[in-house]
């Protein structure tokens, strides 16, 4: 009994590992995207560059109650329980908690399109219209792809794989976001920021973190030999090398566009 105690610790121990060596990866092949959002954050975008942005955000992130849905599905045919709980309340605050005005896709519409149209002048957009957007790049297509294939997998262990990935890289992505494209531009606004944060609200207080661990113990959980371990790590690490890619797409047309378009600047003259 003890030694199957000490086997599972060392298999916790393992998992932790391998989730951070592949986090530290992520990191690394995705900075350059971040630091060029940082960057140009203390100058200006311009109209073109925050339209590549929210166009490719939107078809990435179009799909996440889909995928929330397809773990809680997953927990359900494989008799998992307590993850099959916990997804139940990730899909619940993915769906606004009941209110549909609080829905996070619509959250992520009413502040994206708030600020395009208030600080770029860009007409607004729905996250179906955008299915038809000239400026999805094909790493975004890649990306949506690779997506579902692991949300779809047919090993539980590498849909909860990705699952924890895409809720690990959450919090980080989406603080980055706001930091850099919304918040520099707050001087234009009046009270009426609050429609823009509260999407990233939302989720950054908290929440993301709260989500990444739970799908943590649902590994946990999910893992007793060596053969699903390499499942869960499979999930992480395809997850994440798709979005670094996306994310390594979207930087390369920001570039592009940088002589294509006026800036706004982030300073009040
Ligand atoms: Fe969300
Ligand atoms: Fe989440």
């Amino acid at each position: 009994m003890m030694t199957e105690v000490f086997r599972l610790r060392n298999l916790e121990q393992a998992i932790e590992q391998a989730a951070k060596d592949e986090l530290s990866k992520y990191e690394a092949s995705s900075q350059c995207f971040f630091n060029y959002l940082e960057q140009l954050s203390k100058d200006s975008f311009n109209r073109k560059q925050f339209q590549i942005y929210r166009d490719n955000f939107f078809f990435r992130t179009s799909s996440t109650t889909r995928s929330i849905f397809r773990v809680f599905l997953a927990a359900a045919l494989n008799a998992d329980y307590t993850t099959f709980c916990s997804m139940r309340e990730n899909l619940f605050d993915e769906l606004g908690r009941g209110n549909p005005e609080k829905r996070h896709l619509t959250l992520l519409e009413k502040s994206y399109n708030f600020h395009g149209e208030k600080v770029f002048g860009l007409p607004r957009i729905s996250v179906q219209e955008v299915e038809q957007s000239p400026l999805i790049c094909e790493e975004a297509r890649y990306f949506r792809e690779i997506q579902k294939s692991l949300y779809c997998h047919k090993y539980y262990q590498v849909v909860l794989g990705c699952s924890f990935a895409q809720e690990a890289v959450a919090n980080h992505m989406l603080e980055s976001f706001y930091k850099t494209l919304f918040l520099p531009y707050k001087f234009l606004y009046n009270e009426d920021f609050e429609q823009v944060s509260e999407y990233f609200l939302t989720h950054i207080t908290g929440l993301e973190k709260n989500h990444a661990e739970k799908a943590k113990q649902a590994i946990f959980k999910a893992c007793s030999n060596e053969h699903a371990l390499q499942l869960v790590v499979e999930g992480i690490s395809r997850f994440l090398n798709a979005q670094a890619v996306l994310w390594k797409g979207i930087l390369r047309e920001m570039i592009k566009a940088q002589s294509e378009d006026d800036f706004v600047s982030v300073f009040l003259y």
